[in-house]
């Protein structure tokens, strides 16, 4: 897609007070301040973030950490599904949400990777092909933010994620405390958190089957036939051939929901909605991959509201940008990389002294926790022993009080949490459960 350049507000900020109504006469109840730009990250490679400064009853933002959203796909836009379907101060209908992550934090949406939600490339060859692509584009991005707005440099920084972004969070905070090490980047990283997490996708894979099984969503005949697609995955993913291994994860979830009856991958005590289980045997597989991963992140009434009010209120759009216009796109230049793992990244954080966190819904297929077990149980760090033997804790549940929500574990810069009740987009799942597992990473509780 190439775009005017003309139209772009290069280098300026846009800061609003949006107390009354907002540019566009949305009707916003926000008290807090927000600002938004683009950054060009690569010659032709335009990112957007959306910063919503701490909005709580008792502190000031400049009392308050800073978190970065990052959305996964790769393709799903944190500007749009993670601000409006889930932690953003707004819900898609505009009203407030009870369980922002606002109220304890200034939080920072970045559509990531290029392509995603506002974010662009000019041209075809402008798509991250890999993480390390992602990781150094959200470099320049973050360099450039800290230097724009200077008062962030101090505040404690975290990185939280969903689904692919957690992949992409651990290449990017490892690339991140390397260049705050080497004074490029000035920020306070406090750690990071994998929500549901694509770190290990052969791991998630291979326990589809045992975990649908044990939740009665297959029999024994399923159960035989989505272990010998997961087998192929594995073969692929041995034989290094990770383009193909990307093809035959979707031929597996095929297999799942023609034996499942079409299970909700992100949430298995839901169905698919629109579409029958044998629909998807005549789309082609990028199609369908897009359909499966990019369209939930793509409802009809988020797309209405990114490309109408919001678009309209933000005012620095390209005339010809589409929120999540290029989220296909993103998807498919990924596809080499998708199935690879990144374990060994973890791994350097938790040995560089990063503070990791991984949560996950209990509910999740598409990242089922038996498979974030697995991988955390590969790792090579030496706290791993004294974690494993550590009892988790459990969690009150602040929507549910008298009922569990989560187990935890921490052990030295290691976190677990176990979100009871929630599927892969824990936040929109349990919200208040989220809100409190943020302050507790946060120290705040
Ligand atoms: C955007 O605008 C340019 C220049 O007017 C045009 O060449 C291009 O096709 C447009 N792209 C889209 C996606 O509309
Ligand atoms: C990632 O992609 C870029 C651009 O295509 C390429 O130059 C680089 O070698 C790739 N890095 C890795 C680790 O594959
Ligand atoms: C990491 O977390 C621990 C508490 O679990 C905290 O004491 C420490 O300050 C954190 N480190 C950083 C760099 O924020």
């Amino acid at each position: 897609v190439s775009v005017e350049r003309r139209l772009l507000c290069a280098g300026c900020l846009v800061l609003v007070l949006s107390c009354s109504l907002g540019a566009a006469g949305l009707p916003s109840p926000l008290a807090g301040k927000e600002a938004w730009d683009y950054v060009e990250v690569r010659p032709g490679a335009h990112m957007f973030w959306w910063l919503y400064y701490a909005d709580s009853p008792s502190a000031q933002y400049q009392d308050l950490p800073l978190v970065m959203w990052l959305q996964g796909g790769p393709g799903g836009s944190g500007s749009g599904f993670g601000n409006f379907e889930e932690i953003g101060p707004l819900n898609r209908d505009l009203e407030p949400r009870k369980t922002s992550w606002v109220q304890a934090a200034s939080v920072l949406f970045v559509d990531n990777p290029v392509g995603t939600g506002f974010s662009y490339a000019e041209q075809p060859d402008g798509f991250a092909t890999n993480v390390s692509t992602v990781a150094s584009d959200m470099l320049v991005l973050l360099k450039h933010f800290f230097t724009q707005i200077p008062e962030f440099q101090s505040k404690p920084f975290y990185i939280f994620s969903e689904s692919y972004g957690g992949k992409m969070a651990a290449a990017i905070s490892l690339e991140l405390s390397k260049a705050i090490a080497k004074g490029s980047v000035k920020c306070n990283f406090a750690g990071v958190a994998l929500g549901d997490s694509w770190i290990s996708p052969l791991d998630s894979v291979m326990t589809w089957g045992p975990y649908l099984y044990t939740t009665s969503l297959l029999d024994n005949n399923g159960l035989a036939d989505v272990n010998s697609a997961a087998e192929n995955v594995k073969r692929a993913v041995e034989q290094q051939q990770f383009l193909k291994a990307t093809e035959l994860w979707s031929v597996t979830e095929t297999v799942v929901e023609q034996n499942t009856n079409g299970v909700n991958f992100y949430n298995i005590l839901t169905q698919q909605p629109d579409e029958k289980p044998t629909d998807v045997l005549f789309l082609s597989a990028s199609a369908l991959q897009a359909r499966r991963h990019i369209r939930p992140l793509h409802k009809q009434s988020l797309n209405e509201l990114m490309n109408g009010p919001i678009r309209k209120k933000l005012a620095i759009i390209p005339q010809n940008v589409t929120w999540g216009g290029q989220a296909e796109d993103v998807f498919s230049s990924m596809a080499g990389d998708f199935m690879r793992p990144v374990v060994d990244i973890v791994d350097q954080l938790l040995t560089a002294g990063v503070n990791v966190t991984v949560y996950n819904g209990q509910l999740d297929l598409i990242v089922d926790t038996m498979g974030q077990e697995l991988w955390v149980k590969q790792l090579k760090w030496e706290g791993l022993p004294g974690f494993s033997q550590l009892r988790w804790s459990p969690l009150d549940d602040p929507a549910s009080p008298g009922t569990t929500g989560a187990f935890f574990k921490t052990y030295r810069n290691f976190a677990f949490y176990w979100i009871l009740k929630a599927g892969h987009m824990i936040p929109s799942d349990q919200g208040a459960m989220a809100l409190q597992m943020l302050k507790m990473i946060m120290q705040q509780d």
